[in-house]
């Protein structure tokens, strides 16, 4: 499976098996995480075997249940953090879908373990990635329409078309989706802009990244 094959099929899972990760599965999420670190200087971690940050009174609300496992999102604490951790947080999130791990981003409904991962200095843990093997695998969820998110001529090119409508598939914290996508005059300059809600900087990551997936990089650059 493709990351925009794992587009199409990934739905935010809050039931999980009790089956923990498999080794291969561990190693094989965990080499990708360290090739993210590298990249983008974030300090993602893969906690393994930890059962209490989805654990206790959040379980009575029917949130998220059967997580041991999850990516801590941690990284330098300035204004990039959100818009870094959602761009590769959401990179790794497919990456995992396409071994057949499901996930649910989760800003709110979990508890911080800090033992569990390494904040340095000047770094923050944003938010997790509960990881495992879904009861099921979610379902499709209301989404905003093309054009109540593209700002575009009606002849807009199909990779611009393609590029938001791949931002549309993406998670938004509380299913929001509150971002543009602005196709400049010279047809080739793309805007990304995230209004105010809460978490709407990560969700501008995660939805540029999902965008540059599915328009090509080649076709165009960032404003
Ligand atoms: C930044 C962010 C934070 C989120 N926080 C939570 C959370 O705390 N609890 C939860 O159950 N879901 C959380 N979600 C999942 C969203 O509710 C979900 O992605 C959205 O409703 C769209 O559904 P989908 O992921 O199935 O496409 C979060 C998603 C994002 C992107």
């Amino acid at each position: 499976m493709t990351l925009l094959q794992a587009v199409q099929v990934r739905h935010s899972v809050r039931r999980y098996t009790d089956e923990p990760l498999r080794k291969e599965h561990i190693l094989a999420l965990t080499e990708e995480m360290e090739k993210v670190n590298q990249e983008s200087g974030l300090n993602i971690q893969l906690v393994t075997n930890e059962p209490k940050a989805f654990d206790g009174l959040l379980n009575h609300y029917g949130w998220i249940t059967g997580v041991t496992d999850y990516f801590a999102l941690v990284g330098k604490d300035d204004e990039t953090l959100e818009p870094l951790c959602g761009y590769w947080g959401e990179h790794l999130t497919l990456f995992a879908q396409t071994l057949g791990i499901n996930s649910c981003w989760a800003a709110g409904t979990y508890r911080k373990i800090p033992d569990a991962y390494t904040v340095k200095d000047g770094e923050k843990m944003l938010m997790v990635i509960a990881l495992g093997y879904g009861e099921n695998q979610g379902k499709p969820r209301k989404s905003k329409t093309y054009k109540q998110v593209a700002d575009a001529p009606e002849d807009a090119p199909k990779w611009f078309i393609d590029g938001v409508e791949c931002a549309l598939l993406a998670p938004t914290a509380i299913n929001q989706q509150k971002f543009k996508f602005t196709l400049r005059e010279d047809g080739k300059t793309v805007s990304a802009t995230a209004q105010k809600g809460p978490w709407s900087m990560t969700d501008l990551g995660i939805v540029k990244y999902h965008f540059e997936l599915a328009a090509g990089k080649e076709n165009f650059a960032w404003e």
